[in-house]
């Protein structure tokens, strides 16, 4: 299980208190956890003044009498911790898509929430928790739990972790253990995981018993930043990724940010590509937060950036929720402005082993290239390309070609693309920041070019 570190208190003399945590465990605390459970964490480290020692949590009696000093200092910075104000208010985006209309809840220790949820959208019958082999380990007892709490029958289906679950065995596989359940069409589906699990466990809902319901519990910054939302489901075939899917909206999102604290810092990153692309079509002031994000995360988020995690998530959902609200099924040009970045960079990705670079990782360069292309085409000002290349170098994101893609080979995918026709494609363009236009006007020369860029070093200036 990966673990996060990160500073949990400063004083004026930085780092004086610092906590190696993780988390992912509910304390109860007398009176105070009946009026609401503190969430708290495994602590792993406890350094005071330089002197690292270790508290592995299950050893700390966290009573409230008998504490050693040391404890009590932590019970107190858990005290002061930020989570319990952050249940309420819980930032909501509304998705108003008719019939299909939903909420996206997002708050730290919304996990808990799930059964609350579950009841509040009038969903009957038994509950089929569909989550993978590192998620469950986690998070899926306390999902479980809450679910079991509001009086669901719950059973659990885990895959395995990646990409190769998204597939037709795995659905079957899944569709057979619900069966043998008892999961009939009035069950309902409950996807907790990343990106994988969410279009895997959608799919899965969409054709059980010709469709079934099914609610998003995303714990990666992909999934709860993109495809948690919008009721896009997919499983892949050998000829490519996502080729069979449905559009199936869920009856409802909860995020809890703080399950992002556990990915493995590549992971996190990666995904942080997606806000850096959300900020350059839609909130360019977004960039500044995730610059002082990017500036934490050697050490890990600070507890008040843990505070601002849900609504940066949230202004994350809201952004796609406008664009899918206005194209749900992506048939005019609007949705298509979340393809920012996209372009060449799932080129670059198809141009290599399958995993060899992570898709916020080609996102990223991607980017650059469409950036480079932006100043070319519409005159982006390169205050503007810098300020976004800028957070994406902060967030150690790739913005350089790497020496085992092969710039021809990345093109050549590039016009394999359906959407390359008569030596042209259509590619989003940033005009300024936060203002994207779809552009006819990208040729194959101007790609190569675009890739020749990505050879180069960027230079990065302050922005
Ligand atoms: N439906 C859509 O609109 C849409 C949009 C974008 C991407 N996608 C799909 O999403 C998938 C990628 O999603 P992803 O990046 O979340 O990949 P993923 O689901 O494989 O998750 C990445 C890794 O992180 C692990 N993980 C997830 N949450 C964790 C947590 N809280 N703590 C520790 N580990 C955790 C997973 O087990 C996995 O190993 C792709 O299949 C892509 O096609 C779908
Ligand atoms: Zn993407």
């Amino acid at each position: 299980m990966s673990e996060q570190r990160f500073a949990a208190a400063r004083t004026n003399r930085r780092p004086a208190v610092t906590l190696r945590i993780r988390p992912g465990k509910i304390i109860r605390e007398g009176k105070r956890g009946e009026q609401g459970r503190l969430i708290c964490f495994l602590r792993k480290e406890y350094s005071e003044g330089g002197n690292n020692k270790n508290f592995p949590c299950s050893r700390i009696p966290f009573s409230r009498d008998g504490c050693p000093a040391s404890v009590l200092l932590i019970k107190l910075l858990l005290h002061r911790c930020p989570f319990e104000r952050t249940m309420s208010p819980m930032p909501t985006v509304s998705l108003a898509l008719g019939d299909h209309s939903y909420d996206a809840h997002v708050s730290n220790g919304s996990l808990d929430s799930v059964g609350f949820f579950s009841r509040r959208a009038r969903l009957s019958g038994k509950a089929a928790l569909i989550t993978d082999t590192n998620v469950y380990p986690q998070y899926g007892e306390r999902v479980k739990r809450s679910l079991e709490d509001a009086d669901y029958v719950v059973s659990v289906h885990v895959v395995d972790a990646g990409e190769k679950s998204k597939s037709l065995d795995t659905v079957s596989r899944v569709v057979e253990e619900m069966i043998r359940a008892g999961h009939d069409r009035t069950s309902f589906v409950v996807a907790l995981g990343g990106g994988v699990v969410g279009d895997l466990a959608g799919f899965v809902a969409s054709v059980y018993y010709r469709g079934i319901p099914y609610v998003q519990i995303p714990t990666s910054v992909m999934a709860q930043v993109d495809s948690s939302v919008g009721g896009k489901t997919a499983v892949d075939v050998p000829s490519g990724k996502n080729l069979i899917g449905s559009f199936h909206q869920p009856r409802f999102v909860v995020a809890d940010p703080i399950t992002l604290l556990s990915l493995p810092e590549r992971v996190l990153r990666e995904g942080m590509a997606e806000m850096v692309k959300h900020a350059a079509i839609r909130r360019p002031k977004m960039l500044v937060t995730l610059r002082q994000l990017a500036d934490e995360l050697p050490i890990g988020f600070s507890l008040s950036s843990i505070e601002r995690l849900p609504s940066l998530i949230a202004e994350n959902i809201e952004i796609k929720a406008r664009i899918v609200e206005e194209d749900e099924r992506e048939l005019a040009d609007v949705r298509a402005f979340l393809n920012f970045g996209h372009t060449l960079g799932h080129g670059i990705e198809a141009s290599v082993p399958y995993g060899e670079l992570l898709h916020g990782e080609v996102v990223s360069l991607g980017i650059r290239a469409a950036l480079f292309l932006s100043h070319k085409h519409v005159g982006l000002p390169a205050r503007d390309e810098a300020e976004v290349l800028n957070t994406l170098s902060s967030l150690q994101l790739p913005l350089q070609l790497p020496e085992k893609v092969d710039p021809a080979s990345a093109l050549q995918h590039v016009k394999a693309d359906k959407k390359f026709r008569g030596g042209k494609i259509r590619f989003v363009l940033l005009k300024k920041l936060g203002e994207p236009v779809v552009s006819e006007e990208v040729t194959s020369d101007d790609l190569a070019e675009a890739l020749a860029h990505l050879g180069t070093t960027p230079r990065l200036r302050k922005s």
